[in-house]
């Protein structure tokens, strides 16, 4: 999707997450001078399977292992910075330079251990089934104007300050929701002294490299997490994270304007997956559910939760191209149908009342309560997992590519057909 004239591209997850984003952004950094995480932390797990090694990351761009490439943590994302310096490490002892490559916004958040704490306590009555990263705290106090910044680690008597009314914050807190741990002034204080050493030398402010680079001519990937699904205003709330995971995030998230992004590339698996609590309108039965489970592999790749899995829900990719502006789609794992002899796909919504739903429900409840209209497409029963164009495919895999990209009102751009690099068809 890259060309002289698109220059900066969005990836993001058009369904619920773990749509294979991590595999995509590996294919187009190979195209680019820089990647950019812009919300979102270490909830995300983006996989990208090399053949030979595989790599989990959660907070480093999937650019990273591109030699070419300049990777940036943008404002936009909560950074736990512990967790960082543990996945630098992993990355490094396999064999990839990370060192000049990887640059952190300044004006990024901290995740820090009592934000963890906080987003476990909290799980005990609202059952959202995060991760546990620490993610919705640490959103909070962003927006709750006390968060902990990169840049304040340069004043570590300031950070101390910011720390001392936080931790104070947190253990009332704590108390509030029963909880009997406690969390100690000391330990954070002598975190961020270690820490800051660190952090400090790559800390900059990563909105003007992006910009210059785009002055420039280079050609800049902005990588999303999670999924259109999921995003704090568009998603299933309260079942969401805290962060905008539709591209317009990718603007605030980056630090530059709507007008520089040239186009935005949703991921949608051939079929549907949700890890954690909510709606899932297609949710297979669970013979079905299970088959999909074992064939896709489909467990969190950060907490190896079993996702649950259902069929490809048109109602749900094309709000997603609407709330992202998608210019093209990337369906991912066909390949995990090709056994199946029939598949169903959701093309519809009909409501508690009988009558069709015109949009997305903003609310779970009703969310909840509609009945997916069906479309039964025949399956195609061939490996695919070899095709490196469309003609490879067979007929029946072929009509129902057209079938989704009708419904999604989106035009397909590539095909992935397995976890390895080379298994995609761009179309
Ligand atoms: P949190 O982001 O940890 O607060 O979790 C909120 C919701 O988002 C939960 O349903 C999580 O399972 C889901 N979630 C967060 N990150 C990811 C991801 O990277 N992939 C899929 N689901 C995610
Ligand atoms: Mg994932």
């Amino acid at each position: 999707m890259f060309d002289p004239k698109h220059t900066c591209l969005v990836v993001v997850g058009a369904q619920w997450g773990d749509e294979g984003k991590g595999k995509l952004v590996d294919v187009l950094a190979e195209r680019a001078d820089h990647v950019v995480r812009y919300q979102g932390g270490a909830n995300a797990g983006h996989t990208v399977d090399l053949g030979a090694t595989s790599f989990v990351l959660h907070q480093i761009p999937s650019g990273i292992l591109h030699e070419r490439t300049t990777c940036l943590i943008g404002n936009g994302v909560v950074l736990d910075p512990e967790q960082l310096f543990a996945e630098i490490d992993e990355v490094k002892a396999k064999g990839v330079k990370v060192d000049g490559r990887l640059f952190i916004s300044d004006r990024a958040h901290l995740v820090l251990p009592y934000h963890k704490l906080l987003d476990r306590a909290a799980e005990a009555s609202q059952q959202i089934g995060t991760t546990g990263r620490g993610i919705g705290p640490t959103y909070e106090a962003k927006t709750g104007r006390r968060g902990l910044r990169v840049a304040d680690l340069r004043d570590l008597s300031r950070a101390r300050a910011l720390l001392t009314e936080a931790v104070a914050r947190a253990n009332q807190t704590l108390e509030l929701l029963g909880v009997a741990d406690r969390v100690s002034l000391d330990e954070h204080v002598k975190l961020l002294e270690r820490l800051a050493p660190k952090l400090l030398p790559v800390a900059t402010d990563t909105g003007r490299i992006v910009f210059r680079a785009l002055k420039e001519g280079k050609r800049v990937l902005l990588e999303g997490a999670q999924g259109a699904l999921l995003d704090v205003d568009h998603g299933t709330y309260p079942f969401v994270t805290s962060s905008n995971t539709t591209a317009g995030g990718a603007c605030t998230g980056a630090g530059i304007g709507p007008t520089y992004i040239d186009g935005v590339l949703g991921v949608v698996k051939a079929y549907t997956t949700r890890v954690g609590n909510g709606p899932l309108p297609t949710e297979a039965d669970t013979e079905n559910e299970e088959r999909l489970r074992k064939l896709g592999h489909e467990f969190g790749a950060t907490t190896g939760r079993p996702r649950r899995c259902g069929w490809f829900d048109a109602m749900v990719v094309r709000y997603s191209v609407r709330v992202n502006g998608l210019t093209g789609l990337a369906v991912t794992k066909l390949d995990v149908l090709d056994t199946f002899a029939e598949i169903p796909v959701g093309v519809s919504y009909t409501g508690a009342d009988g009558k069709p739903c015109e949009g997305m429900p903003a609310d779970v409840e009703t969310l909840g309560q509609v009945k997916p209209v069906y479309e039964r497409l025949p399956g195609w029963q061939k490996d695919t997992s070899a095709a490196r164009k469309l003609a490879d495919l067979p007929p029946a895999a072929r009509a129902y590519l057209d079938r989704l990209q009708d419904l999604s009102e989106a035009p397909i751009r590539y095909v992935s057909v397995g976890t390895r690099r080379d298994q995609i068809i761009e179309v």
